[in-house]
């Protein structure tokens, strides 16, 4: 029973929280398309008393937004408009309920590659990705692999050769069964939304399975080569070895400094 009320309070408050959008706002303009910037307003036309106002990006309040003015009145400039800026603005004016209106800011898709080179081993698959920001999402998504110059359409599902999957932001190709003749080159996601298209390109590299041994290979040689040196090298030089430290070394620094001082004790006698 506790539970349930807990839940209910809970619902209610969040139906409270929840500005109601009302008929009773004029937006202007309507809703912004592919513009560079724009001034955002909202005219509450009813005479509720009003305590405040302020706006929503995708879902987040703009906090420097905020007015505790009474005007039933509100503006957001948009200075420059990009992708990452458009979305769905709301303007809330705090009444009793709270009542809010949207403007959609509408930009070309903007797409781009999770990695722009990918590469893959011979018989394996090749996977890319590409993804699209800002709004609205594409409705159709297209891939394209370039061959002498022009784009050939890549169909989903041919020969068991390509998959397509997509979801409204995201795009992935799959190719099976990877050929180093038939595959490496430059493949495009494009992304459509009403306002246009937008594109990005990958570059598909494809290693022989030999290949992906190589480093290995130069690794073991590399210390085959090496162990080789340091046991010739301490082989030869084990027998000079002795007679170097015992004769030359020190011998002759004995006699020079013998001479030096005889040398010395003759020109002092002298003197
Ligand atoms: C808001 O709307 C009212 C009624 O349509 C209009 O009289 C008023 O001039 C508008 N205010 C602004 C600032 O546009
Ligand atoms: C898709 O992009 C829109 C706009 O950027 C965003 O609001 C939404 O959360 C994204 N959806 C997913 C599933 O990522
Ligand atoms: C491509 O084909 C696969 C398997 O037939 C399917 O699951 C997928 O949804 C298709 N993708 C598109 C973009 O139609």
């Amino acid at each position: 029973m506790k539970l349930l009320w807990a839940v209910g309070a809970l619902l209610l408050s969040c139906w409270r929280a929840n500005a109601s959008t009302a008929p009773n706002i004029v937006t202007e303009p309507s809703e912004v398309t592919n513009q560079t910037s724009a001034v955002l307003s909202c005219n509450l036309t009813s005479t509720l008393p009003v305590t405040g106002s302020y706006w929503i990006h995708n879902g987040k309040v703009i906090e420097t937004s905020r007015s505790q003015k009474d005007d039933p009145y509100t503006r957001l400039h948009l200075d420059k408009i990009t992708y990452s800026s458009s979305g769905k603005y709301e303007c809330v004016f705090l009444t009793e309920p709270p009542v809010k209106q949207t403007i959609e800011v509408k930009t070309l898709p903007h797409v781009s590659a999770y990695k722009h080179s990918e590469h893959g081993n011979e018989k394996d698959n090749g996977v890319m990705v590409c993804a699209s920001h800002g709004y609205p999402p594409p409705t159709a998504w297209s891939w394209f692999k370039e061959e002498d110059g022009t784009q050939k359409s890549i169909i989903n599902g041919t020969g068991d050769k390509y998959e397509i999957k997509s979801t409204p932001n995201k795009t992935t190709l799959t190719i099976n069964d990877l050929s180093i003749q038939n595959d490496i080159g430059y493949y495009i996601c494009s992304g459509t939304n009403d306002l246009g298209t937008s594109s990005d390109k990958i570059h598909l590299r494809v290693r022989s399975r030999l290949a992906a041994l190589w480093p290995f290979l130069g690794i073991v040689a590399e210390v085959i080569i090496l162990v080789t040196i340091i046991f010739i090298y301490e082989k030869r030089r084990k027998p000079d070895d002795i007679s170097d430290d015992d004769d030359s070394g020190s011998a002759p620094l004995k006699s020079n400094s013998t001479n030096h001082k005889d040398k010395n004790v003759r020109q002092r006698n002298s003197n």
